[in-house]
């Protein structure tokens, strides 16, 4: 496999054990990084997305976790996860980590405080390193569905920031390019936090693939246009039956996709299935200040009084997903992830 590697360290260890991100909220200005270690510290770096997509929120808990609270009195661990846990509500990863988190810590709750903390160590390590295995072979299976010369359409960042890897819906990009494929990639800026045109663009534009942003309104004329092939995003959560919750505006995007004929993929680790949840309706959306639509850094923008509707995500209804990349392959409607399916170990 070609050596495709992510621009910078996103989230995983200070050489003193701390857990160490990059603060996305700097960027594309300042590449920032910052060592956490208290749960606090841990928990307002995920609420105010200095780390974010779902992914790499997942790998942050599990190292703040073992960081945090490694060697600590099991109720102490417990409490420190229920923190972590409240922080985001859509993105299961976060969830997903936590949960196999809590099965080393209270399987290992009667040994020595060393002993526990090493534990907690060695599978935050493990989710990580398999979160980045898991990006690899999404890019393998995924690059299937990328052809040279393809227009490709993504939002909100779903790339190498997002994850311990090379990303999800950018990893088949990023191993296609590897391979020679010629491609232009459109970035939704995504308001309200700019998540394509701050993080994804700068990504791309570091890999040396070329990237134009455009507002988030602006991507149906350039489909009228036939000015794209292919649509490709990531996901926070996908429930039972194939229903993605992703970036507010992905809904708006399938539906366009579907109207001019574009194929709409979803890419995303297993980690992201929830085959406990249904269907869409379930997914918690969360719901995010309103300051983020009425000001743009700090300056604001919508007049005093409005009110503001600020989901952070929406729900695409299975039925516009035309596949799903995930690290075991590509998968075709119609879905079903059954109750045990991402419990399966990920790939070596
Ligand atoms: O609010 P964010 O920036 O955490 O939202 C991120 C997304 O919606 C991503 O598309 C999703 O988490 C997948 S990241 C591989």
């Amino acid at each position: 496999m070609e050596q495709i590697a992510p621009p910078v360290l996103v989230v995983g260890w200070a050489p003193d054990g701390a857990l160490r991100i990059l603060d996305q909220r700097r960027l594309p200005g300042e590449v920032m990084m910052r060592d956490l270690r208290t749960v606090e510290e841990i928990a307002d770096a995920i609420r105010t997305l200095a780390v974010r997509g779902a992914p790499a929120i997942g790998v942050a808990a599990a190292i703040g976790l073992a960081v945090a609270a490694g060697g600590a009195e099991p109720e102490e661990v417990e409490r420190a996860a229920a923190t972590l846990r409240a922080t985001r509500p859509t993105a299961v990863n976060l969830m997903w980590a936590l949960d196999r988190m809590l099965v080393v810590a209270r399987a290992t709750a009667s040994r020595a405080a060393p002993a526990r903390r090493d534990a907690l160590r060695e599978e935050a390590e493990r989710i990580r390193a398999q979160d980045a295995a898991m990006c690899l072979a999404i890019g393998e299976h995924g690059a299937a569905l990328v052809e040279s010369g393809m227009r490709v359409l993504t939002h909100c960042n779903a790339g190498a920031l997002a994850t311990a890897g090379i990303g999800t819906a950018l990893a088949p990009l990023y191993v296609a390019h590897a391979r020679g494929a010629k491609l232009q990639v459109f970035a939704d800026e995504t308001r309200p936090l700019l998540q394509g045109a701050r993080l994804t663009a700068w990504e791309l534009a570091q890999a040396g693939i070329p990237v134009t942003v455009l507002t988030d309104g602006m991507a149906a004329s350039l489909m009228a246009r036939g000015g794209i092939d292919l649509v490709i995003v990531g996901a926070d959560r996908i429930a039972a039956n194939g229903d993605v919750a992703n970036k507010i505006g992905t809904y708006a995007l399938a539906v366009l996709a579907k109207y001019h004929g574009v194929p709409f993929v979803v890419a995303a680790p297993m980690s992201t299935v929830d085959p406990h949840t249904a269907d869409g309706s379930a997914i918690v959306i969360e719901q995010r200040d309103p300051a983020e639509v009425t000001h743009l850094n700090g300056v604001r923008v919508a007049a005093a009084g409005a009110m503001v509707y600020n989901p952070a995500f929406d729900v695409t209804p299975h039925t516009l997903v035309t596949r799903i990349v995930t690290d075991r392959g590509i998968v075709a409607p119609p879905y079903v992830f059954a109750p045990n399916s991402a419990l399966l170990p990920p790939p070596a």
